[in-house]
């Protein structure tokens, strides 16, 4: 097939095109700034794609590595090969456990078959990974409209905040936390969202732009302001995604979201969670086993922009760069899933993915 063109993507809030053997991504390191369309043809490429952020979210990562297996499994499908195909893909980032979980159904869906079989099968895995992720998109936005359309006031549009960006750049389909938005637009629900900026890569931008796209009203705010519009009563509802959930509820996702939880729980307005099952991890028994990735210091020191980076720190000055946070479950008013609203709770998440939990406790 001919690249897709920035269309393709838009038209149908896609970020990935799998055809004939090439995946083809937004480059997500340019956007908003500029658009640049990635053919990813091997298995380092797209191990590269993750690693460097070209593409990021959690079920976008899931659907790219297990693509990628099947890309270094068309060079070679023996079982040293696959092993460190596994080994390479793994290690790119280390919170979002839907890498581990889509990588760990393709080797299932490949070892026990003969080599010659195993290209073929790894790339139709990879699309039932990426199809089931586009459904259950759509789940959660029905689940997550239902859920935020309670805490509507009569006198104005529903207000919702969220953080980062848990839209359709960040999954198969039409996200995360942004589906119950889209959901909302579709029915005629009026909505307003507020986006907050999520230093330091500022993946609020990539927000923006998908709600700019999308011709849906919002606002983008400096991630300091998040407090300040609670405590007066300018938000309704907050929602975001998840790069991990612990069996306990316990929420990790990118860095400054513990701090619009507790600034939730201040002013009695409720926090949500949206996530596929694919984001649960019930070996993690609670959020402190989460392992939280530490990235270079330069995002930190400099800002990209329109222009190309911006310096704000010389090198010689100490920083540091956690890029997720934990949100203890008890902050969390609920986790909307694929299979509905649950409980921030051991027995809400096990009842909900009865195989995942036991699954879990046979390995
Ligand atoms: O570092 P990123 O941009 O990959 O982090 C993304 C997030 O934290 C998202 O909120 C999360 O992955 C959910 S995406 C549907």
């Amino acid at each position: 097939m001919k690249t897709p063109t920035l269309q393709d993507f838009t038209a149908q809030r896609r970020p990935i095109v799998a055809a004939d053997g090439v995946i083809y991504l937004l480059d997500q390191t340019r956007l908003p700034h500029a658009v640049e369309i990635l053919a990813v043809r091997d298995g380092d490429a797209a191990a590269h794609a993750i690693r460097s952020m070209q593409i990021r979210g959690a079920p976008l990562i899931g659907a790219v590595a297990a693509f990628g297996l099947a890309l270094y499994l068309q060079k070679n499908a023996g079982a040293a090969a696959l092993s460190a195909a596994f080994a390479t893909l793994a290690e790119t980032r280390p919170t979002a456990i839907n890498l581990l979980w889509a990588l760990r159904r393709m080797q299932a869906a490949v070892e026990a078959l003969p080599e010659a079989q195993r290209a073929a099968r790894a790339w139709a895995e990879a699309q039932a990974i990426l199809a089931e992720d586009i459904a259950q998109n759509v789940s959660i936005g029905g689940h997550g409209l239902a859920a935020l359309r309670e805490h509507a006031r009569a006198d104005r549009p529903l207000q919702v905040m969220t953080h980062c960006n848990a839209g359709w750049l960040a999954t198969g389909g039409e996200g995360t936390a942004i589906s119950p938005i889209y959901a909302a637009q579709a029915a005629g629900v009026p909505i307003h969202v507020w986006v907050s900026e999520t230093r330091p890569r500022n993946q609020g931008l990539l927000t923006e732009w998908e709600l700019r796209q999308a011709g849906i009203p919002h606002t983008f705010v400096a991630d300091n302001a998040a407090g300040l519009l609670l405590r007066q009563g300018m938000i309704d509802a907050v929602i975001v995604g998840a790069d991990r959930i612990a069996a306990n509820g316990d929420v990790a996702n990118k860095i400054g979201t513990y701090l619009k939880a507790l600034a939730c729980a201040d002013n009695g307005v409720p926090f949500y969670v949206a996530a596929p099952g694919s984001t649960f991890d019930f070996a993690c028994p609670d959020g402190n086993a989460i392992p939280i990735e530490e990235r270079a210091g330069s995002e930190v020191r400099s800002v990209a922009g329109a222009t190309g980076d911006a310096c704000l720190l010389p090198d010689a000055v100490a920083v540091s760069n956690y890029g997720f946070d934990v949100t203890p479950a008890r902050l969390v008013a609920g986790i909307v899933t694929e299979r509905g609203l649950l409980p921030a709770s051991v027995n809400g998440l096990r009842q909900a993915f009865p195989e995942a939990a036991r699954a879990a406790q046979e390995c």
